[in-house]
């Protein structure tokens, strides 16, 4: 495998084509607009320099990456990847489209992975007609530093396509887990979502301080940060949505919010990135335990 194809520029796309053109394969970043492509290539360009910065990175090493990549709104241009990574908006239509457009210009060999953290893989696969070839590669955020990829089989997914996303995954330097039935959540946000929509339901419930559960977990567990601190982190917002997939795909009442985790979701409060969740982050410093 030389070339890999990545389809958005977005916060995740951007961040899989670098860490492809770091591990010296030749990248296509693909977006809908111009400018959207030249804001992904900007901030690859960004945190190339932060490693630069933290001696992660020889200098003379960043031309070399960026040379690696190219930009384009053209989807004809993705035929001459080996593998396809998707990672546009999280929309089950929209993939679709897209899935059954790449399958009609890509040549047979060619694999499409999707990085979709929510959606079915065998439901994008089946716009296909090469449902063996069709994969999840869920990469997580921020991808240059965080190291797993998880390995998603499709009800259809061959063992020789795993086995090729293996050895591409572990040339981009990361760690892979694989998922043998595409089941919401996969494994690591499936575990996460619950064990933090476990910690709201004991807020709303009154059992203890936000605070204070997080001190339990941090002091108590040995984890560096709390299911509290993680969710305003991770985003009420996204959390609930994901919450409301599995609610309605399991159909297990475990999965259901408490009413203060949706009060918190209509009031705004998505934490880090609306300046309030369990936390103020309006300036105020975090609580310490
Ligand atoms: P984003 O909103 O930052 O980027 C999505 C990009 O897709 C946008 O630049 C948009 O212009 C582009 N796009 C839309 N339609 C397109 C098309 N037809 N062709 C090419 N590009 C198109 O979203 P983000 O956060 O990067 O998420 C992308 C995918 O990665 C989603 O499936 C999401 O579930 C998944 N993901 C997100 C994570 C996160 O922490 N944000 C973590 C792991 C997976």
């Amino acid at each position: 495998m030389e070339k890999i194809a990545v389809l958005g520029a977005g916060l995740m796309g951007a961040s899989i084509a670098q860490v492809a053109a770091q591990a010296g394969y030749s990248v296509i970043v693909r977006d809908i607009q111009m400018s959207i492509v030249r804001d992904g290539i900007r901030t690859i360009e960004e945190e190339l320099d932060r490693q630069i910065n933290n001696d992660l990175l020889a200098s003379s090493e960043k031309a070399i990456i960026m040379e690696r990549i190219h930009g384009t709104i053209d989807l004809a241009e993705l035929t001459q990847a080996d593998l396809v990574i998707e990672a546009v908006v999280e929309n089950m239509a929209v993939k679709k489209q897209l899935f059954t457009e790449l399958d009609a210009i890509c040549p047979k060999r060619t694999i499409l992975a999707t990085n979709t953290s929510s959606l079915s893989i065998t439901e994008i696969a089946s716009s296909t007609q090469r449902r063996d070839k069709v994969l999840g590669m869920h990469f997580v955020n921020p991808v240059p530093r965080l190291k797993l990829v998880e390995l998603v089989k499709g009800i259809d997914t061959s063992n020789e396509t795993i086995e090729t996303a293996q050895d591409c995954v572990k040339q981009m330097g990361k760690k892979f887990v694989v998922v043998n039935r595409d089941s919401p959540g996969f494994i690591m946000n499936r575990i996460l979502v619950s064990y933090i929509n476990e910690a709201i339901t004991m807020v709303g419930e009154g059992v203890a301080s936000a605070e204070d559960i997080d001190a339990a977990l941090k002091i108590g567990a040995g984890m560096h940060q709390g299911p509290l601190e993680l969710a305003d982190e991770m985003g009420l917002d996204i959390l609930y949505a994901a919450l409301l997939v599995f609610y309605n795909e399991f159909r297990d009442p475990k999965y259901r919010p408490h009413t203060y985790f949706t009060n918190l979701v209509r009031a705004g409060y998505y934490g880090r990135k609306s300046g309030k969740g369990f936390y103020d982050y309006s300036g105020a410093m975090k609580p310490e335990k």
